[in-house]
């Protein structure tokens, strides 16, 4: 798991949380109150939106117009596994901030990235992609500047995600450290529950 560093504030777990609930509570609350007192600018766009739109890539914040069975021809490109449409359409109602490009000649989704949270200390990043055909040509960076400047806006500064290995060096320019001050994020793992 990777965490969004811009202010070093460590993640607390429900882990850590559940084992001495009251002191680590007060504590987590003074953390977050120095965040919102520290908080820094907000990332520095690189490409602008007009740059973006010059090149005929529209931004979008919502699903409105959004077709999910184009995103998850995205996903599956990439090598997600095909989810059901009825329940991505859920999962983004569900979400907190949600950003795609749309590639306005063809009309389809070509980067997307949401994020979901408590909607004021922690958000977890989610379905960061970009069409195969638009790597490298700076959307995934486009979408990911913009979605973690929605989160520091609203004064969420405890931003997490999960990153396969691979793609460690894409999030690393845009913020994210691995462990911070030693801190590990872990997975339920049912396969690991299973073997016991
Ligand atoms: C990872 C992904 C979102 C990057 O999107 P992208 O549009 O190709 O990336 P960008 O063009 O915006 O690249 C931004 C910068 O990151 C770098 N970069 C991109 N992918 C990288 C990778 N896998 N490893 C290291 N650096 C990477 C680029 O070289 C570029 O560097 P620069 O700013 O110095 O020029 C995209 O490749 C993708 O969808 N991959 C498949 C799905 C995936 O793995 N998603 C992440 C799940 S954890």
């Amino acid at each position: 798991m990777l965490i969004f560093n811009n202010i070093s504030i460590p993640l607390r777990t429900p882990l850590v949380l559940k084992a001495t609930p009251r002191r680590n509570a007060v504590v987590l609350a003074q953390k977050q109150q120095q965040q919102q007192q520290t908080l820094t600018a907000l990332t520095n766009l690189t490409i602008s939106d007009e740059a973006l739109a010059s090149r005929g890539f529209a931004l979008h914040r919502t699903i409105n117009k959004l077709n999910l069975d184009h995103l998850n021809s995205v996903f599956v490109a990439v090598g997600f596994p095909r989810r059901d449409t009825d329940k991505i359409r859920v999962a983004l109602e569900n979400s907190d901030a949600l950003l795609w490009i749309e590639y306005e000649k063809a009309e389809r989704p070509v980067a997307f990235a949401r994020a979901t949270g408590d909607g004021v200390f922690n958000a977890i990043i989610w379905d960061v992609v970009v069409d195969p055909s638009f790597q490298g040509i700076g959307l995934g960076k486009a979408v990911m500047e913009r979605l973690v400047n929605v989160l520091l806006e609203k004064g969420i500064t405890n931003i997490a995600l999960y990153s396969e290995p691979r793609v460690l060096g894409f999030y690393r320019p845009l913020g994210f450290v691995a462990d911070p001050d030693g801190i590990r994020g872990m997975v339920y793992s049912r396969k690991q529950k299973k073997k016991r």
